[in-house]
């Protein structure tokens, strides 16, 4: 039976890391590829028709709704152009998908799944209005902002934040050329927040072992920097760019982690920092 999904605990945000092909939800259809975001409200229902296998970080906003970060001095149309977000539409593929045949949609609250079973396919809207809506944005309609003297804190790659937790985006960017300024991460020991990284393309200029699809976990207090070889290449500057595509979730509450992802933890990653 085709099935639905629903996120009655909070909106639900899918970074689409592998692939292509088309999302249905109550507002409508639209096509998404590699390297999108796409923001989907508390109660949507939604699914994912694709050709191929697509690889997603889904990251939820329990108990909480995404909203655009405050841009201050830098204005309104940083560091994407509104007009670039990318709704659904009622269009002919929506329609098209719309049959009497028996759907069911997985909600889950509170953590738990229940079904409910329709006797034909609910997503079915002829119209809607008003601003809520599911999103799309792609990382290369952000236009970051950097300073050729000053390596900016993180918090300037802000996309989406939620109530206890922000999402950073790191795309290609010019490298600070200033001969005293310092062209990789600050040494750190994030005392704020835990850390999460999800590397999606390029080459990581403040790692040396990370490719794309893996995911680095700093929890609260661990000192951390670039990696030896990375704050090496970094100091002689040879690089004039970076090419790094990357997600940062980065939460004031403890993260924890899930019994499946514990089988493919890397122990050896915190021996990374030792010089080899
Ligand atoms: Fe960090």
């Amino acid at each position: 039976m085709p099935a639905l999904a629903r996120n009655a605990d909070g909106d639900e945000l899918l970074f689409i890391h592998d692939s292509d092909g088309e999302l249905f939800c109550d507002f409508g259809h639209l096509s998404y590829r590699e390297g999108d975001y796409i923001l989907l409200p508390r109660g949507t229902m939604w699914r994912l028709e694709t050709k191929t296998r697509t690889v997603t970080l889904l990251i939820e906003a329990t108990n909480g709704a995404y909203k655009l970060p405050e841009r201050g001095l830098l204005g309104p149309h940083a560091v994407f152009d509104p007009a670039v977000l990318d709704t659904p539409k009622l269009d002919d593929q929506f329609r098209t998908q719309a049959n009497e045949r028996e759907w069911k949609v997985e909600v889950k609250r509170r953590g738990a799944l229940s079904t409910i079973t329709y006797p034909f396919n609910p997503l079915d809207a002829v119209g809607w209005k008003g601003n809520l809506s599911a999103l799309r944005l792609n990382w290369r309609d952000i236009r970051p902002v950097m300073s050729h003297r000053y390596h900016i804190p993180p918090s300037v790659h802000a996309t989406f934040v939620a109530d206890r937790f922000v999402i950073c985006t790191f795309v290609p960017r010019p490298i600070e050329s200033d001969p005293g300024a310092l062209k990789v991460p600050f040494f750190h020991s994030n005392d704020d927040y835990d850390e999460a990284i999800f590397y999606h393309a390029g080459e990581f200029f403040s790692r040396d072992n990370i490719r794309p699809g893996m995911m680095t976990w700093h929890p609260n207090g661990f000192t951390h920097g670039p990696h030896p070889k990375a704050f090496a290449a970094g100091a002689k500057a040879t690089r004039t760019m970076t090419d790094e595509v990357a997600v940062m979730i980065d939460a004031r509450d403890p993260l924890d982690m899930a019994e499946a992802a514990e089988g493919t933890e890397d122990r050896s990653y915190a021996d990374s920092w030792k010089a080899r």
